[in-house]
């Protein structure tokens, strides 16, 4: 169900969230859910819109982001119970106001990860400081994924305009 590629950036950003843990020396219960929301986000993110919506009953959602509320869903009826990790992935492609660390550090490791070939130095760069400023290069990911949807042109989410609003 999910390609090789997107296997390969499921393992690329599992790898960095296992790492920032590590470096942060986080309570084992939260590199735990760090690594299962990094492991999980992107599940669906091959199924076809049909699919997504036979899962998650959401017409205001474009397909594009679908697929994080359809994995949560996906998630809690196999048992997950961490609000922690449903909210981390559900939100993943639009970024969430409300979110804890969880959320926040599956935001950055999917921007951050080494695979995608845009700004890599600048991303390496935030992906070393995170462990010493976690807010900071929050802030800096949030701003950056907001200049870039708007030089696309894509729709901003009322999610990600609070998000910014609340680390700004
Ligand atoms: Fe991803």
């Amino acid at each position: 169900m999910v390609s090789d590629k997107r296997r390969a950036h499921i393992g690329r950003v599992t790898a960095l969230l296992d790492e920032w843990a590590e470096r942060m020396h986080l309570p084992a219960a939260e590199a735990q859910a760090w690594h299962d929301a990094g492991r999980w986000h992107d599940a669906l993110r091959d199924a076809t819109p049909t699919a997504l919506r036979a899962i998650i009953d959401a017409p205001d959602l474009p397909d594009g982001i679908l697929h994080g509320p359809a994995a949560a869903v996906i998630l809690q009826q196999h048992g997950e119970k961490r609000q922690t990790v449903l909210e981390a992935v559900r939100w993943h492609t639009v970024g969430h106001p409300e979110w804890d660390r969880t959320g926040r550090a599956l935001f950055m490791a999917d921007f951050l990860e080494p695979g995608r070939g845009f700004m890599q130095t600048d991303r390496a760069f935030m992906a070393a400081q995170l462990p010493h400023n976690f807010d900071g290069v929050f802030r800096q990911a949030v701003r950056m994924r907001l200049e870039w949807t708007l030089r696309e042109g894509n729709r901003i989410f009322e999610r990600t305009v609070d998000l910014w609003n609340s680390v700004r």
